[in-house]
This record gives C-alpha cells, structure tokens and sequence, in this order.
C-alpha cells in the first residue's frame, strides 16, 4: 500500500476547480492581449504610458489603408496628374460658407485676411493644384470692392491660381442661416459638448433658401453639365440634392467636417429627414472617421425609407446610390509656412521675448478659434492641477492660448469668452508674481505663419478638444516641428487621436489625470520627444491633405468610368450618383 503521506491526494473536484482557473486565468490574459491592442488602434492609451505605442502597429492596418498606398508620396503633382490622367477636362467647384481670402477694409487700404478654419486650410492647397473655382460667401467689409462684374477674383492675390465666387448675403439670411440653424443648431448637435442647440422655423427657412442660392450659382459656374462639385461642411446639407436636380450628371462629394452624432442625438432636429434626403443627393458623402460614417448610416437606417449596404458602406434612396466613406483629413506638405520662418532656436527666442517668459520657463501652447468645443477651460484645468499638486512647477510652466474671435454675436460664445478671462484671471491670481503670468490668453486673430512661430517655440502643444471632427492644430504642430522636439497633448475626442498614437492621448474631462500627462510632458526626455515626433511626421507627411483629396477624386473618377460602362452595356442609369456596382476601396486605395 503507497504510503499516502508522502504525497498530496487531490480529490478530484479540486482538480477540476484547478483546471477551470487555468483556462479562466488564460482567457482573462487573452482578454487583456485583445482589449490592450484595440485600445491602442482607438488611440485610448493612459496617458501615463511612457512607450511610443505607435510602434506596436504596423503601418498597414491604420485608417484601413493599404501600405501599398502610403509608398506614394502625394503631392500637388500627384494630385494634377490624377485629374489630367483619370478626370480629363473636368472642372473642379469647391463650395463652403468661409471664403478662403478675405478683403477687409482698413482705413483707406484694403487689408487680406485668411481665416481660422481647419476647412480653409485644407482645401486651399488643393484648390490651387486643381486650378478650380471656389464658392463661398463673401463677407469681408471690402469683398464686393475686389470682384469682377460677375463677382469673381483670381486668388492667391500674390500668384493667382484659381477663381474666388463670391456669393452674397443679407443680414437676416447670415443671421439665420449661419449663426442660427448652422451654428446653434447643426453645430453644437453635432458635437458631444452639451450645449443645448437651438431650433427655429425662422432659420431653417433662411438655410433653404441660402442652400437655394448656392445651388443657382454652382449651376451658373459650371461649364458643362459633368462638373466635379466639392461640398463643405455642414452649412450646406441641403445643396447636394439641390445641385443633383438641376445637374443630374455632376459628381457631388460632400465632406462633412464636423463629427456626425448618433441617431438619438440626431433625432433631435425637427427637420432630420431633409438633411438626410439632401446629403443623399452626393454620389459620395465623406467624414473624418469611420465611426461618424457608422452614425450617418444608422440615421439613415432609421429615418428614411433606403436599402443600405453596410459591407460596402453605400446607401440606396430614391433610386440613387451614395457611397459613405471615411477620409481623414490633414494639411498639406511640407508646409508653405515653414519655409518662411527661422530655426526653432531662434523662434523661442523671439516668441519668449514677445510674450515675456523667461528662459527657464516651459512654454504650453493652444491654438484655435473661441469655441465650446476646443476645451480651453478644460485646460486651464489640468493647468491648475499641476500647479496646485507640483508647486515646484510654480514659475516654471506657463500657457499661451491663442484663441480666434469665433461667432461672437452668440451668447454661447460670449459666455465663454467672459469665463476664458475669469478663469485665466483666477489662476494669474493664484500663482502668478512679479514677471510671471502661468496663463497668457490672447484673443485676437493671428496668421498662419505666426501661429506656426509659436508651435516651433512651443515644449508642449495642448490640442485638449471636448469633441472633433479632425483638429488640424495637432498636425500642424507636427509638421511645424522639424526639429523633431516638443509633446503633444491630445483628446481622445478628435478624429487626429485615430492616427497620431504617439500623441500624450487624454480624456479632457478628467482634469487630474490631463494634469499627470502635462507633468508627464514637461519632464519627457529628449529621446523619447524624438521618437515619438519622427512617428508622427511620417504619419503626417504619408497622410497629407494632397492624399486625403486624392483618394475622394479617384473615387470620382471610379464613380464617372462606372457610368460610362453602365452607359456603353445599355444599363438603365444615366447619372454617376446612380451607380449599381459600387467601388472597389481595396483597388482605389491601392492606385
Ligand atoms: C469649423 C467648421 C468650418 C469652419 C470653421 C471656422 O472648422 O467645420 O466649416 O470654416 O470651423 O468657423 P467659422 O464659423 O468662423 O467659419
């Protein structure tokens, strides 16, 4: 008989408790593999992560994108050799509320102002290497002084090269199309902010017929029958079917700049349908990401009578097709600015002196229009934290917030503006002294060249928005980095978190741990800047603005040889938005 002292008798039902533990124990460390892996893809890392995450995730899988088409270095070259070779003799319109030169008066002289728009700066470069015309509205006290008899003007003033459409608009019609329905209505229900947005009868009434208006002049500008037609924004939900009635045979791609909420939140426009009905009249609607693509299509899911083809992201209404992709957004590069400007040492230098911070100071920096939305308050939070928990940071670290007049007739704009001062106010008294101010708030408009002065001095860039389609200040500040230094600091809540992983990416409604990240900023090694900044550049220079209107006109002119293949096999439709077979993305993105 085996002496069973000698060894461990397990019943078993033990044995079995052991065996259930070992494959828990399995599935939780799997569990925790997976759910790591998708917080990275999502850009939801803690902030307090010190590895460039970025690394981990091969280049291939970002954005959906193939790595075959970040070989191709787009550039406007590229961009004019897709329209000569795949768009011969098409004519490109851009259409947007904001014009993408302004002509004010200044005393007796004529001052030109570019505007602080993420939507500006994206489309100009493009606009240029397409030699189109571009359609806004006109609302510079000199802009009417400038134009043609037929309202045109050759831009850029300095070497023009392309034509500005001036649309114009009374009083009443800015009042309730832009500042009313657009932007205390579509704006903040767009936008996770919790502003309340603001429906009235009167203003959508002004949108329609301002949507009207544009739609008559897109028609009297286009040359023929087939142009090309780039609608912006949010202004213009009502265009794209506009355009479509009367030309049934443009190709209208409408880029929706701002996030696209979801069907709950969307339920709250009284007049939901019609936005819908109009943005299905583009042959291809667009956002930043591909979750305000999967919203957009939930809205249509449920409240319009369509078939929709989630596979392919393509939504059936009334007898026409829409295709709903993602493309995310970004500037161009290198970027014109840069080659105006001193080396880094030397803008630090300049910036520190006309500011007055010392030189032992880490300059902060935010950049951006007035807005809810941009989570400037949420900010000077994280600000306040660091300094209430790390006084040793008292005198050390300052905050420069350049923040642009932005719908300032609003009340929800002027609240934040007096609340921007108090709060600033506030922490100046509380930490403040003799020669030193933590937070230096500014808002006035500054240009481009001097905003990008201000990214090349700055240690830290603070890109903390509450909600955001892109955000373009983050890879501008990237771009403006050539030095290859500095940290960004990035809400989870903007498009960029998607694809700047090397970001410090933060929840700006936890002020505590945003004040760890801005710690974690100012104290990161020079190295680990570097790396971290090599990453982002590249992902920057690949995804430039030049690839993000690429990708929308090869699929155009998929769209346009689609129909023309319909038309030769005698297939009953005639208009590119009719589309039966749909894109092939994995051979587009591959071009
Ligand atoms: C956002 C919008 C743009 C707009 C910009 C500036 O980025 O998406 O369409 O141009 O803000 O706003 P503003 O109201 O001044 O044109």
């Amino acid at each position: 008989m085996p002496d069973n002292s000698s060894y461990l008798v397990v019943p078993s039902s033990v044995l079995w408790l052991l065996g259930f533990a070992v494959v828990s124990i399995s599935i939780l460390i799997i569990a925790t593999m997976v759910l790591r892996a998708r917080r990275l893809r999502s850009g939801m890392h803690a902030a307090g992560a010190t590895e460039p995450t970025g690394s981990l995730l091969p280049e291939f899988e970002k954005n959906g994108q193939s790595a075959a088409a970040s070989l191709v270095q787009w550039s406007p070259e590229t961009l004019r050799h897709i329209l000569a070779k795949e768009l011969p003799d098409a004519q490109v319109i851009v259409v947007s509320n904001r014009e993408p030169y302004i002509h004010n008066r200044k005393g007796d002289d004529i001052q030109l102002v570019v505007p602080a728009s993420g939507l500006v700066s994206a489309l100009e470069p493009i606009t240029r290497a397409c030699a189109g015309t571009w359609i806004a509205y006109g609302g510079g006290s000199a802009d009417r002084l400038v134009v043609d008899e037929n309202d045109r003007v050759e831009v850029p003033p300095d070497s023009p090269s392309y034509t500005l459409r001036r649309v114009w608009l009374s009083e009443e019609e800015q009042q309730g199309y832009y500042l009313g329905f657009a932007n205390e209505g579509l704006w903040p229900l767009c936008h996770i902010a919790f502003t309340r947005p603001i429906f009235r009868a009167s203003d959508w009434e002004s949108y329609e017929a301002v949507n009207r208006k544009f739609a008559d002049t897109v028609v009297a500008e286009a040359r023929n029958e087939r142009p090309i037609v780039l609608v912006q924004d949010y202004h213009f939900a009502l265009l794209p079917r506009m355009i479509r009635e009367r030309l049934p045979e443009a190709i209208i791609i409408t880029f929706w700049h701002i996030p696209w909420p979801n069907s709950e939140v969307f339920s709250i426009c009284p007049w939901r349908e019609k936005i819908l009905e109009g943005l299905l009249g583009s042959s291809i609607v667009g956002f930043h990401t591909q979750f305000h693509c999967n919203n957009f299509i939930d809205s249509v899911d449920r409240f319009l009578e369509s078939r929709i083809e989630r596979e392919d992201s393509a939504i059936s209404y009334g007898g026409q097709i829409s295709l709903v992709h993602a493309y995310p957004i970004s500037i161009e590069w290198p970027p014109a600015h840069l080659g105006k400007l001193p080396d880094v040492a030397q803008c630090r230098r300049r910036i520190r002196e006309k500011f007055g911070l010392a030189e032992d100071v880490k300059l902060c920096v935010g950049v951006e229009r007035l807005d809810y939305t941009k989570g400037i308050l949420d900010r000077f939070d994280a600000l306040d934290e660091l300094l209430k928990l790390h006084p040793e940071w008292i005198g050390k670290v300052a905050l420069l917030q350049i923040a642009a007049p932005s719908r300032g007739t609003l009340p929800a704009y002027q609240q934040l503006y007096e609340e921007c001062l108090h709060r600033a106010d506030d922490i100046n008294q509380r930490y403040g002294r003799e020669g030193y101010t933590p937070v230096l708030m500014v808002t006035e408009h500054y240009s481009q060249v001097q905003v990008y002065e201000i990214y090349r001095a700055a240690d830290v860039c603070m890109v903390t928005s509450l909600h955001d389609g892109m955000n373009l200040v983050a890879k501008e500040f990237v771009a403006a980095r050539d030095d290859e230094q500095g940290v960004l600091l990035l809400s989870m809540f903007a498009g960029a978190s998607k694809e700047l992983l090397e970001a410090l990416i933060v929840n700006p409604y936890d002020a505590a741990t945003m004040g760890d990240a801005l710690l974690q900023a100012l104290t990161m090694s020079q190295e680990e800047q570097r790396q971290r900044m090599q990453r982002m550049r590249e992902i920057v220079r690949d995804n430039n603005v030049y690839r993000w209107a690429g990708s929308m006109l090869l699929d155009a002119a998929r769209l346009r040889k689609r129909v023309a293949v319909d038309r030769a096999v005698g297939a009953a439709p005639a208009a590119p938005g009719n589309v039966i077979s749909l894109l092939d993305r994995k051979r587009v993105a591959a071009l």
